[in-house]
């Protein structure tokens, strides 16, 4: 595939700044990471940018609860979540925060043009309001008992004891879970986008239904949502909060801040801006209506409300392009159950380095589990030890080690050069273009399946050539030197394939056969006598199933 080059803006969603990250935020980075460094490898301009979701009540709370600032808090969180994003080798070109200059200052402007536009309303509403903290309640800091089975301290939504829905104002003896207090009902005035504006219905049910290729079951979620022409089913969105709140203040509004999600996406161009100055883009062509550039949003399928109505809408009112398309992934199971703290399977990132697990194995097995559907994925931990083991280390990394000896002791590493037209190289590359359409397609599984059946090809290939015993015929050291060219010739083409997905392992393989930066379209420039393969070291060990037990032990209710 020889596409012109293309200009790609990618973000994954931003992690809340007051927690850690878990394998379930890596299945959405590493999604993200792997079509990034494909698209890199196609010789694409890329950027890659991501940031902390810093601003809202919890976050506010903790700080309190820890007795720090706000600012103190984001920022030693920040610091976890890089480190964490670095040891899975997520390739951010840019990491920042919505707590930030840029973010402010993009917020309010948008939120400027949108008032311009006659999309703000203010609303007096009564809410739930904290009499002794002083502060209006988020529903998830109100607990009470059951108002079906009378459990005691439950949620405002949902009973987890008998499992009944409702609304917090049913709950019985309801209190506050910051104070204790009473809530009392209060009235306040909120900023609305309106939504619900005959503009914004028929903008975003174009925009949904036809000028966006979302997702199949996307869109017809959004079609749902946002009703057919007249029915105006979209509510408008209350995007303001009251003091006390982290965020940022409304403008000609005091005492008022964006709620959280309205600065959060609008942090992604934040943090794209603060990348474009340091690094002289120009930012405005990126985000300009009918900028010839790509801009995709990786998410979970539990945002996508967000990203495809209020963000969309939010830029298109305000002046800005729209995205692209919004690729949104499953949940991730456990040994097909929801993650539990309990069960040890709410498993850290940090743990996992912790635990001497190689990121490159999750990397790998995610790989083999993703799609371009929005269908939850289960991490099944024998069948991780398996797909590593067998896989990943037996059919793939095995290859190098079963050709590079003999190279390196009987021909002082050097590749025959007349091996390289033989059929089995020549039906490796001639997958090429399937493999990138997939891996184009976010259909990473079936990428993995094409390039593991030509891993087996190879294997097929040593097992029936046998170095082993022709190193034991001196008359026929020419014969060594071209199976074991051949071979190894074949293990740089998976090498190629694989890259995306196992990136540290790829730069081993780089240094071992002194190449340059493997790109997609040196599938077809093959080893040369010219350039000594250096001996070979281990690229990748297997994983022991004792450590698996080690990693669920060190994530029981942390
Ligand atoms: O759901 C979440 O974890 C949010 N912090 C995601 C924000 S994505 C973007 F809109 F900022
Ligand atoms: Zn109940």
């Amino acid at each position: 595939m020889n596409t012109p080059q293309r200009r790609i803006l990618v973000t994954s969603a931003l992690p809340y700044a007051n927690g850690q990250i878990h394998i379930g935020h890596l299945v959405e980075y590493i999604q993200t990471d792997i079509w990034v460094r494909f698209q890199r490898m196609q010789g694409h301009e890329v950027h890659y940018v991501g940031a902390d979701d810093t601003h809202g009540t919890p976050i506010m709370l903790r700080a309190e609860k820890e007795g720090i600032t706000p600012q103190k808090l984001i920022a030693q969180v920040w610091k976890e979540h890089k480190r964490d994003f670095d040891n899975f080798l997520i390739s951010f070109d840019h990491y920042y925060t919505t707590d930030s200059a840029e973010n402010k200052k993009l917020s309010q402007d948008i939120y400027i043009k949108l008032r311009n536009a006659g999309l703000i309303e203010m609303r007096a509403i009564e809410q739930a309001y904290d009499p002794i903290k002083e502060m209006f309640l988020p529903d998830r800091f109100i607990k009470g008992n059951c108002p079906k089975c009378d459990a005691k301290d439950q949620y405002g939504d949902s009973c987890e004891k008998c499992g009944a829905t409702y609304v917090p104002t049913d709950l019985k003896n309801p209190y506050s879970v910051v104070s204790g207090a009473t809530p009392i009902r209060k009235i306040s005035d909120h900023y609305f986008f309106k939504l619900s504006d005959p503009r914004c219905e028929s903008f975003l049910r174009e925009w949904t239904q036809i000028k966006t290729p979302l997702q199949s079951e996307a869109r017809n979620k959004m079609k749902e949502w946002v009703g057919k022409p007249g029915e105006s089913k979209l509510g408008d969105w209350d995007i303001s909060r009251d003091a006390p709140y982290f965020g940022f203040e409304i403008p000609d509004a005091p005492g008022k801040y964006f709620y959280v999600w309205l600065d959060a996406p609008i942090g992604y161009y934040a943090s794209f801006l603060n990348y474009c100055e340091k690094k002289e883009i120009n930012f405005n062509e990126w985000v300009e209506p009918n900028s010839p550039t790509e801009q995709y949003h990786f998410i979970g399928k539990d945002i996508l409300y967000f990203h495809t109505l209020f963000w969309p809408a939010t830029l298109h009112f305000s002046g800005y392009r729209t995205p692209t398309n919004i690729f949104a992934h499953g949940f991730l199971t456990v040994d097909g159950e929801k993650m539990s703290k309990s069960r040890g399977t709410l498993i850290s990132a940090d743990s996992v380095i912790q635990s001497g697990f190689n990121p490159e194995w999750f990397r790998y097995y995610f790989a083999t589990k993703l799609n371009s559907s929005m269908e939850d994925l289960d991490l099944n931990l024998q069948d991780f030890v398996a797909r590593v083991n067998s896989d990943l280390i037996g059919k793939y990394i095995n290859i190098a080690s079963r050709s590079a000896g003999f190279l390196i002791k009987r021909f002082n590493g050097e590749i025959s050069d007349n091996a390289m037209g033989h059929p089995l190289l020549k039906e490796i590359s001639s997958s090429k273009d399937k493999i990138a359409l997939l891996y184009e397609n976010r259909e990473f599984a079936k990428a993995i399946r094409i390039i593991m059946d030509l891993t087996d090809k190879v294997n097929s290939f040593v097992d029936e050539h046998k170095p082993w015993e022709i190193a034991k015929h001196p008359e026929q050291e020419a014969n060594l030197q071209t199976i074991c060219s051949i071979t190894l010739e074949a293990f740089r083409q998976l090498s190629i394939y694989l890259k995306p997905v196992l990136p540290q392992v790829a730069l081993g393989v780089e240094k071992f056969l002194s190449i340059p930066e493997m790109q997609w379209n040196d599938i077809d420039t093959p080893l040369s006598s010219k350039n000594p393969i250096q001996s070979y070291k281990h690229l990748m060990s297997r994983v022991e199933t004792s450590q698996i037990d080690g990693l669920l032990a060190a994530n029981l209710s942390k």
